[in-house]
């Protein structure tokens, strides 16, 4: 066992605490990493807020970075002082959508248990009470014991708040561009929400050289942001969905071929669904309440063959795409860094939270001494 301190949820809108945990040893099949950063994900504010239905008590954070610093019994596929990002998704490889080559979508993961593949619980309190793992990681600790798969080896160099976010934001925005849309060259984008996902969003789009990118949120700061990133222009979101879509079309000959919707939010979902030109494909990635539902017009859909797609995970093959994206950051071709606008202790989480629910800022990521 290890003595570590890690960031607690226990009931839904109740300030997350930090508490002083005892870490088990990892077992076969699992490692034990030093975490040198945790990014702050609007997931965890679902979370902590209570949008979204956890059991507790669990140690949050999903969007994280560390070093190797125990291997399990058996364990060779890692190697003690290897920079690794996590993955919050660990398919069970036995399902259709495993068996689809379809990991992302796996729906049978035991991270979304928040326990190891055996029902086992790796942290406690002192008192002996069992506490989960965030999907199977729980990145918001010193240390944590996860399964071998979620320790994804990077390459040298990237800097630990980088990998962090590659862990979750990147992949799911990149990947959404590249991966999911398979956006072509020329090709007109829009990015609803500009949070580390849909700037995200934006930086695959200019890997994809995309020819217009059209950066939307209703925080005017976040235009800047996303020009800097490479986003051919900024609309600033209104209330009124008539007059943001007239704008939007203005600027993208009719409408653009690719919206994509990082918020989660009915209002934008339906928004980016109704933007669409004819042949244009809205992309859903930001994840809403668990019961939302959503409508649009079915005629003018079916009859201009427009598209909907979900993108879970920015379609991540963790063990390929984290690395690759690494690469792509040393190569200075995706300015992930710029995303950290704060980096804070893990003291410094409430006021994070805060932050994050004003809309406020860019990436916190929490970097660990
Ligand atoms: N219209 C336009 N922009 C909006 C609106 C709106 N109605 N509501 C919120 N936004 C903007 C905010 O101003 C902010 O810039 O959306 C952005 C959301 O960013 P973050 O809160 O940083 O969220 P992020 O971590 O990027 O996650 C986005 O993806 O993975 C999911 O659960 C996650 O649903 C969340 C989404
Ligand atoms: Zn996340
Ligand atoms: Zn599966």
């Amino acid at each position: 066992m290890s003595a570590i301190r890690a960031a607690v949820f226990r009931d839904p809108g109740r300030p997350v605490e930090i508490e002083p945990l005892a870490l088990a040893e990892p077992r076969a099949g699992e490692v034990r990493v030093r975490m040198t950063a945790s990014g702050v994900c609007h997931s965890d504010l679902h979370v902590r807020d209570g949008d979204w239905p956890r059991p507790g008590p669990v140690a949050m954070g999903h969007e994280g970075a560390g070093v190797v610093e125990a291997l399990g019994p058996g364990v060779t596929a890692l190697r003690v002082g290897q920079p690794v990002a996590l993955s919050w998704l660990v398919p069970c490889g036995e399902c259709r959508a495993c068996r689809a080559g379809m990991p992302w979508a796996c729906p049978s993961s035991p991270s979304f248990g928040h326990r190891m593949a055996d029902g086992a619980t790796v942290l406690e309190t002192a008192g002996g009470e069992p506490v989960l793992s965030y999907c199977g990681i729980g990145t918001m600790a010193e240390a944590t014991v996860v399964p071998v798969a979620a320790a994804v080896p990077l390459p040298d160099g990237v800097d630990p708040g980088v990998a962090a976010l590659i862990g979750c934001c990147v992949s799911t925005g990149v990947g959404a561009v590249i991966k999911t849309a398979a956006v072509p060259a020329g090709a007109s984008v829009a990015v609803i929400g500009l949070g580390g996902v849909g700037l995200s969003c934006v930086m695959g789009a200019v890997l994809a050289n995309a020819a217009r990118i059209v950066a939307i949120d209703r925080v005017p700061a976040k235009l800047d942001v996303a020009r800097e990133f490479g986003a051919t222009d900024g609309l600033l979101a209104g209330d009124d969905r008539v007059e943001t879509i007239a704008a939007l079309r203005d600027l993208t000959d009719g409408g653009p071929d690719f919206v994509f919707e990082a918020i989660g939010r009915v209002p934008t979902v339906e928004l980016a669904i109704e933007a669409l030109p004819i042949g244009g494909t809205a992309v859903l990635v930001g994840m809403t309440p668990f019961e939302s539902r959503a409508s649009f017009a079915v005629f003018p859909f079916v009859d201009g063959s427009r598209r909907i797609l979900g993108s879970n995970y920015g379609f991540a093959d963790p063990a390929i795409d984290f690395p690759r994206y690494a690469q792509l950051v040393l190569d200075g071709r995706l300015p992930v860094d710029r995303l950290i606008d704060r980096r804070i202790g893990l003291d410094d989480l409430e006021p994070a939270f805060d932050r994050l629910r004003s809309g406020e800022g860019l990436r916190q990521v929490i970097v660990f001494d």
